[in-house]
């Protein structure tokens, strides 16, 4: 009998709080508590810390990946603009490769085999723990008490209450959240009926853009596709994303309402606010526009669609996305320079791009005196360039008349 200790992916909530105890009843195995920070706000984790202890495990560590999350993960996609089915940037999707590489850590200290979670059997995230935790680590399975220890909500509330555990159980909630500093996902509750329009109290990220403030410019500098300075003072990535979560935030930018293709076959709805995510994803976009080649940006809106598409998915550590990155980081060598924004009601408008390894030419572009475009090839090229679709419009026109006769 296995009697190596579980570590279980803690959030500080009822549903994990309870599975400390229900794990230990049910397997007879101790509970090793890990809380990983990625900028979700909220509680102190040292308060989360203390309260996995008084729930019954054995220890309880705390990891600030913040920086990490901000660095390797948010700017990653953001290189690849990605966005799942164009409109999502995989705020959660994003968080639980590195929330389960600090698991494996801590199992592997421990000289633990076993990983849990506190998701559900119905979403994306049971799919993405545990294909994220057995591509990091094959020796290792994975557990899910809700799913495969039958801990309900109502078997959860009733056994903390028992228990006594020091977590609220009647504070109603009817969502159910989860947030970092990519952006905050909120589902459940009246929203499932798609038909319900979100209420105020659904966001906590943004301010209503419907009374915005006075327009807000901001200049965004990029060195290969990462956001080095705001407005001139330079910042790390995460602190880039918290200055425009406040920015943008108090603009409305970042709001979508979608019914989105779970891995799972289902289609759900959920609401998003990511202010510095989408405020970032429009600046850095432009500047490809002005940086990449036209073949290599047209490849590579195919990439980001895949890349976007298998990060949902959870194949963050497969070998198809480390292929696809490659082909990422090679794109991102010209894309340096700034983008100039005004942030107002809701949106994010570029106003201005500069780049010194842009593609942009002024001479090529202009239609002033002095341009330094040779418009006599271009009769040439347009006569070779539409010559098949000429040849197969004349063979119609032949049967036709054929036809006709
Ligand atoms: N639908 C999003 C995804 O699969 C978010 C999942 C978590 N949402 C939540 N409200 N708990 O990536």
């Amino acid at each position: 009998m296995t009697t190596d200790p579980v570590v279980l992916a803690y959030s500080g909530g009822l549903d994990t709080s309870v599975a400390i105890g229900w794990i230990k009843e049910r397997t007879g195995r101790d509970v090793i508590a890990v809380a990983v920070d990625v900028g979700q706000g909220g509680e102190d984790l040292e308060v989360i810390r203390r309260r996995a202890l008084a729930c019954g495990a054995v220890d309880a560590v705390v990891a600030d990946a913040r920086d990490e999350f901000a660095t390797e993960y948010c700017m990653r996609a953001l290189q690849a603009n990605a966005r799942y089915q164009g409109v999502y940037p995989l705020v959660s999707a994003l968080s639980r490769p590195v929330i389960t590489k600090h698991l494996v850590q801590v199992a592997r200290d421990a000289g633990a085999h076993t990983v849990a979670h506190g998701c559900t059997g119905k979403g994306n995230d049971q799919v993405r723990f545990e294909v994220s935790i057995t591509s990091q680590a094959p020796d290792m399975t994975c557990l899910s008490p809700v799913r495969d220890l039958a801990l309900t909500r109502d078997v959860a509330i009733d056994y903390a209450e028992k228990h006594e555990l020091p977590i609220e159980t009647t504070k109603h909630n009817p969502f159910s959240i989860d947030q970092n500093v990519w952006g905050r996902a909120v589902e459940t509750g009246y929203l499932e009926d798609i038909w319900n329009a979100p209420t105020k109290d659904v966001y906590t990220y943004t301010d209503d853009p419907t009374y915005p403030p006075l327009p807000d410019e901001v200049t965004i500098r990029f060195e290969a596709g990462i956001p080095v300075a705001v407005d001139g003072v330079e910042l790390s990535p995460l602190g880039v994303i918290e200055e425009l979560n406040r920015r943008a935030g108090a603009q409305g930018i970042g709001r979508i309402d979608l019914v989105e293709d779970r891995l799972v076959g289902i289609k759900s709805r959920e609401i998003y606010e990511c202010p510095g995510a989408v405020t970032l994803l429009e600046a850095h976009a432009e500047l490809e526009r002005v940086t990449l080649e036209r073949e290599q940006a047209r490849f590579k809106r195919q990439v980001d669609t895949r890349w976007s598409e298998i990060i949902y998915d959870g194949q963050w550590y497969s070998p198809l996305k480390a292929s696809l990155d490659a082909f990422i980081d090679d794109t991102q060598r010209h894309v340096n320079g700034e983008i100039r924004m005004i942030l107002h009601g809701g949106r994010a408008v570029v106003t201005g791009r500069r780049s010194d390894t842009g593609l942009y030419d002024f001479s090529l572009a202009t239609y002033d005196s002095g341009d330094t475009f040779d418009q006599s090839s271009a009769r040439g090229f347009i006569d070779i360039y539409g010559l098949p679709v000429k040849l197969a419009a004349a063979r119609e026109a032949r049967l036709a008349q054929a036809d006709a006769s």
